[in-house]
């Protein structure tokens, strides 16, 4: 059975949702384990094969291993360590749980992360030997991070410390101390023998010290966060659903609250309003339906409603905004760069997004704030976001439903980040675009040409500029206007703050697409000579400008053949170590997959390739 439809079955019972964490010798699985076991969720048969399997692998001689139990794969048994979200359920006469395991290594955190944004409550297990670790911190935070208000400290192996108050009281008096300023809202510390059973399900008599509740007693009657269903109603459209005429529903999964026919809705970015007509669903109409519905709702009115647009109560409305603070939790091999364009999901919507700035990254040992200019795989940051269209949310703290967003890499689709965001950035909503009289089609009858990007790609030495020159001149002579944009000249002026790093090369191309846009609607035929080491900023600029007016000219010199040339003698100096990141010697070159023009310099002169593009240039229609 899936989360869904478990959640679903045991809604009228009451769901806790929680995650455990800890490291692998923490007793995580045990306590898991042990969770099942007392909770009589073990088959008889399930109990023999364990007992079996516990003589082959299990640390506990005779006795049954409970670790073995939740410890998934042989081979991830084998290996002692797990790898992924494991979800768990089990009863209790008073509540039903889902538990999220998730893996304690550092490289995992993407795992964690998983589990806790789905989960109402953390077990931080901390071993009673070593007391509060690193990575007791580092749990906590992103615990808080993705929206965990309620936390319990079981403090295990308290058998292994003589059972001793002091230990146990000094423990908690550490994780007080640094989870101040978490924004927990309960912090309930338990001392347990995960192993022996000690106030798990039932109260130990070895530390008559301990006045608190047992942890499963506990489990059963926390008040956890208010549920879904009692938020603001959110419904992301999924699709509309349009079989015939006389029928248009919007299909989605209601991400929190509740909605009832009759009821007013608006549509978020647009503010067009109307009224629930029906709620259907596969088994007929409902009246209403709650957080976690699937349902298809026809409205009132016929108002434009499209995949990814936000239905809210009018009174209750999300913000919409095109910029804003989030923090990033970034999964990718690949650094995240800001500047760089990703796709952004948020509900149904998808949008290019870059993250225009990181106001820092954050330490998960150590929770300090660091300066940071890029973003490695497991690392977090608070950034401001820019997304290319509005879009509506609410702050994650609010409503995980449509707070909470992923940025994918748009070459390799992967998902490279989970974001959570933390509130609008007002500074460009009053900006809106002021449309000129005059435009690119009237400046561009002037001259009668048609305006370009001609968009010279290579590496340093590869003869770019060479070309670019000797074509702008002949371009001139025929009376077209022309400009060039040149590496090393923009680099002395608009550039002048920018090196070489990979950060530095996005923003450099960032600003160089904004200008050639500009140019092209001037009416200018620009030529653009930049080493433009990556594809992503290539296809950015591409996509500033209208199809067809970019033209990707690959200026193909094998880096022998440049090094050979060393026109500026650049090479000869990274080479020697003087020049750091030299693309095609320590900063990587991404050549283009499908580029427009493509001119192979070994063996033909400068000349002869400027004819050589004019003639391309014209049989694609371009003036020249
Ligand atoms: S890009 O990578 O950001 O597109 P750009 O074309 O603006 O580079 O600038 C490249 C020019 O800067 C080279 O032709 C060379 O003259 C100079 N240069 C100085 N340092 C470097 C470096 N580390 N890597 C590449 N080019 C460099």
């Amino acid at each position: 059975m899936d989360t869904n439809a478990y959640a679903a079955d045991q809604a009228t019972r009451g769901l806790l949702r929680f995650l455990t964490c800890g490291s692998v010798d923490d007793g995580k699985s045990t306590l898991i384990g042990r969770l099942l076991y007392d909770s009589q969720l073990i088959m008889e048969d399930q109990l023999s094969s364990l007992e079996k399997d516990s003589r082959k692998h299990g640390t506990t001689g005779e006795e049954i291993d409970l670790a073995l139990l939740v410890d998934g794969l042989e081979a991830e048994r084998q290996q002692g360590i797990t790898i992924d979200v494991a979800y768990r359920f089990f009863n209790t006469p008073r509540r039903s749980f889902i538990v999220a395991d998730t893996p304690g290594h550092e490289q995992y955190t993407r795992n964690m992360a998983t589990g806790a944004s789905n989960s109402d409550l953390a077990i931080i297990l901390i071993d009673a030997r070593k007391g509060v670790l690193t990575q007791t911190k580092r749990h906590s935070f992103i615990c808080s991070l993705l929206g965990i208000r309620n936390i319990v400290v079981a403090v295990n192996k308290i058998d292994l410390v003589g059972f001793s108050q002091d230990v146990f009281d000094r423990i908690v008096g550490d994780y007080l101390t640094f989870a101040t300023s978490l924004g927990f809202h309960s912090i309930v510390p338990v001392p347990i023998s995960a192993r022996y059973g000690d106030n798990v399900t039932t109260r130990s008599g070895n530390m008559p010290w301990y006045r608190g509740t047992t942890l499963v007693n506990y489990l059963e009657t926390v008040d956890a966060e208010a549920e879904a269903v009692d938020r603001p109603f959110r419904f992301s459209v999924q699709w509309v659903n349009r079989p015939n005429l006389d029928f248009r529903g919007f299909s989605g999964t209601i991400g929190s609250g509740r909605i009832a026919v009759g009821d007013q809705v608006v549509v978020a970015a647009s503010g067009k309003t109307s009224r629930v007509a029906r709620i259907v669903t596969a088994d007929g109409d409902l009246p209403g339906a709650g957080a976690g519905d699937a349902v298809t709702l026809t409205l009132a009115d016929e108002i434009d409603i499209a995949r990814g647009d936000l239905l809210c109560p009018p009174s209750q409305r999300p913000a919409v905004a095109d910029q804003f603070a989030a923090h990033i939790l970034w999964m990718d091999e690949e650094a995240m760069l800001p500047g760089r364009q990703y796709l952004m999901r948020i509900g149904n919507l998808w949008t290019p997004c870059s993250v225009t700035s990181i106001k820092h990254r954050i330490d998960v040992n150590t929770l300090e704030h660091q300066a940071a200019r890029s973003i490695e795989l497991n690392g977090i940051a608070f950034c401001n976001l820019s997304t290319a269209k509005p879009v509506p949310f609410d702050p994650y703290e609010e409503n995980r439903s449509t707070g909470a967003f992923i940025l994918v890499d748009r070459f390799t689709n992967r998902t490279a980040a989970a974001g959570m965001i933390a509130f609008p950035l007002r500074r460009a909503t009053n900006i809106h675009h002021e449309s000129n009289l005059v435009d690119k089609q009237a400046r561009a009858a002037l001259t009668g040409q048609k305006p370009a990007v001609l968009w010279f790609t290579g590496l340093s030495g590869s003869g770019k500029s060479t070309i670019a020159k000797l074509v702008e001149l002949e371009l001139n002579r025929a009376g077209r206007l022309t400009y060039i944009l040149d590496g090393d000249n923009v680099r002395h002026g608009l550039n002048n703050d920018l090196g070489f790093t990979d950060t530095d090369r996005v923003e450099n191309i960032r600003r160089i697409g904004e200008v050639a846009k500009l140019f092209v609607d001037a009416g200018v035929i620009v030529l653009c000579s930049f080493i433009s080491p990556f594809r992503a900023e290539r296809q950015m600029v591409r996509e500033l400008v209208e199809q067809g007016e970019f033209l990707e000219i690959f200026i193909d010199t094998p880096i022998e053949e440049c090094i050979r040339r060393d026109p500026k003698g650049l090479y000869a100096k990274a080479k020697s170590g003087a020049i750091p990141n030299f693309t095609g010697i320590d900063s990587p070159y991404e050549p283009p997959t499908a580029p427009e023009i493509t001119l192979t310099t070994v063996g033909t002169s400068p000349e002869a390739l400027a004819q050589d593009l004019l003639r391309q240039l014209r049989e694609r229609g371009h003036s020249a």
